[in-house]
Order: C-alpha cells, then structure tokens, then sequence
C-alpha cells in the first residue's frame, strides 16, 4: 500500500492525512471483498523498516492502527474477515498486541482471511524461518525448502498468486519475497488512497488472464 505521502503532497496535505485515506482506501476494500471470493488478501501496512521514518509519522501510524480495530473490528465479525497477522508484530506496544491478541482471537471463526503485515520485514520472517527449521534439522543439518516454508509467517495462508504495489514503484521492497517465487506481479500507479476495489477487480480480470508454467513450457 504505497503512495499515502504523496497523495497528501499532491494537495498540500499532511503526511498524516494520506494514511487516513489510506486507512479509508483499506476499509473500501474489506467491505467489497465477499463477492470477490479471494481466499486471503494481504496488506503491507508496517515494513520493519518504517521506524526509519520520524517519530511523528510512526506515532500517527501507530495510533490510526489503535483507531482502525477499535472501529473496524465488529464488521470484521459480523463480515467473516479473518484477521491473521504477519511480521514481528509481538514487538509493537504492548496495548497494540493486547489489541490484536484480542482481534484474532474473535475473528477466529471468518471464512475470507485478511492478513496484515505490521513490522513485517521478509529476510527477518527467511532468516527465523530458517533458524526455526535449523533447530530441528538432523545430523547433517540439511535444511528442505518445505522446512523453511512451514516456519514462515504465512504458513497457515494460501499461496501468493498476485502481488499488487501501487504507487509506480517498481520495487518488492522486502515483502513476500519467498512467497513471490512463483507469484503474478502487477504494478500500478494509483496512489493506495485512490485504490477502489475496482482496481482490485481489474486486477484479478488481468491475472486471470495470464498464463503460468511454474518452469515448464
Ligand atoms: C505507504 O505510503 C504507507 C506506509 C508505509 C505505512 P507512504 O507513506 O510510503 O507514501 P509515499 O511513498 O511517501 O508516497
Ligand atoms: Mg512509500
């Protein structure tokens, strides 16, 4: 979910008003979500790599992400959504995990997953993934790549058929990068705030369309 920033730059807004939208954009796209049949989506809302930026726009983040599953999380029940989450979100502030902890707990029983990356960085998930596999590795310390796959954060989610970055970066920037082995790209150029499931419609009709061979012909 790229481009909150420079939505609110293009109006000569507030960084913190371009997540808001961005927030709003995320909300959109849950509510329209049913009749799309998707097993999972995912989000990239936190990289372990966004406590970089100053500690105005963390606290802002930080605190809209209170706000959102205070607010979001009776729909998410009476919705089927599935809350699971990715990364190393043990790390937040203790209030959030509680939150959280709380949030997964009572959305257990969703039929459509939504999966939300907080302080998610994929060569942090590879490398515990593979410490995880190591640990119990065998004499000669051979490590399978189903090992690894079965630590990952994403282990009890469907493969990655689509990975969608918004904004006209044409970067993963360390998300899902195993998962990706294998996974359709597409990258646009809406700003995440003006990203309407529309755009999510028209983007699952495009990987409809595409072939894939997994390395066969
Ligand atoms: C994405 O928007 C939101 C988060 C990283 C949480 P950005 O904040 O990266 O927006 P740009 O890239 O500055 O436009
Ligand atoms: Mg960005």
């Amino acid at each position: 979910m790229d481009g909150n920033g420079r939505w609110a730059k293009k109006r000569g807004l507030p960084r913190a008003v371009g997540h808001q939208r961005g927030v709003e954009a995320v909300r959109r796209l849950v509510r329209a979500l049913e009749p799309m049949e998707l097993d999972c989506l995912t989000l990239y809302a936190f990289s372990s790599e966004n406590w970089k930026r100053s500690e105005d726009e963390v606290d802002d983040l930080m605190n809209l992400m209170r706000r959102f599953i205070k607010s979001d999380l009776p729909e998410f029940i009476e919705n089927g959504v599935k809350l699971k989450i990715i990364g190393d979100w043990r790390a937040l502030a203790p209030d959030i995990v509680a939150m959280l902890e709380d949030a997964l707990e009572q959305t257990a029983g969703g039929r459509q997953s939504l999966a939300v990356a907080l302080n998610y960085g994929a060569q942090d998930e590879i490398a515990r993934a593979a410490s995880a596999a190591a640990r119990e590795a065998g004499g000669d310390g051979t490590i399978s790549p189903e090992a690894i796959e079965r630590h990952l954060d994403t282990h009890d989610l469907p493969q990655l058929d689509l990975l969608i970055r918004t904004s006209g970066e044409i970067r993963l920037s360390n998300f899902l990068l195993w998962q990706a082995a294998y996974a359709e790209m597409l990258f646009v150029d809406t700003l995440w705030p003006d990203f309407k499931p529309e755009h999510l419609s028209q983007a699952l009709d495009d990987f409809a369309r595409r072939e894939r061979r997994y390395g066969g012909r």
